[in-house]
């Protein structure tokens, strides 16, 4: 059945999307070659805490998955990059990821006009994946803040 013709208003905030998979075994490896090092650089100490336990790699490479997504959503100069710790995936209430920004990565949303970015994650045979969704800030009705409009 062919896709309905509705479109959204023309001036509807857009939401942008970054997706990313990584392997189980490569955070594995990266883990065994440089260690304590690796996992430091990477994940912060509240993502390393709340991943602890027996599915700690997975949720891990979940994380690493979530925080490239997240790189992709904030659409980076092909050059740059941010600081790992700069994106921090916290574990919510019911075990829901959300992402908290800091540092560069917060300054690029800021500058972006991206009022937060949801995650989603999961990781099975050896994969783990993650999708993030920059939620734009919604402007006022008009495009004018009530000052202006009075
Ligand atoms: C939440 C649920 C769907 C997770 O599915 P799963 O296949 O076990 O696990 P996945 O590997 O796909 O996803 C795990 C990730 O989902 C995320 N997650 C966990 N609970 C979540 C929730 N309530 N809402 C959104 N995301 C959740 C977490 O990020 C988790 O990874 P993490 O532990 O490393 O942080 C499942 O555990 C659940 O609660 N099911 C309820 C039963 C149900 O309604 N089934 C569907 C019938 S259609």
């Amino acid at each position: 059945m062919p896709t309905p013709a509705v479109h959204a208003p023309r001036h509807a905030p857009r939401v942008r999307l970054g997706c990313d998979v990584h392997p189980v075994a490569e955070l594995a490896e990266s883990v065994d070659l440089f260690g304590e090092r690796y996992l430091a650089r990477v994940f912060t100490p509240l993502e390393r805490e709340q991943c602890e336990g027996p599915a700690q790699l997975d949720r891990l490479a979940g994380r690493f998955a979530a925080k490239e997504a997240v790189v992709k959503v904030l659409e980076l100069p092909p050059t740059a990059a941010v600081p790992w710790h700069d994106i921090e995936v916290r574990t919510g209430r019911n075990g829901v990821p959300f992402v908290v920004l800091a540092g560069q990565a917060a300054q690029l949303a800021l500058a972006q006009g991206i009022e937060r970015i949801d995650v989603s994650l999961s990781h099975d045979a050896g994969i783990a994946m993650a999708v993030a969704a920059a939620m734009p800030v919604v402007e006022p009705a008009g495009g004018a803040t009530e000052d202006e409009g009075a």
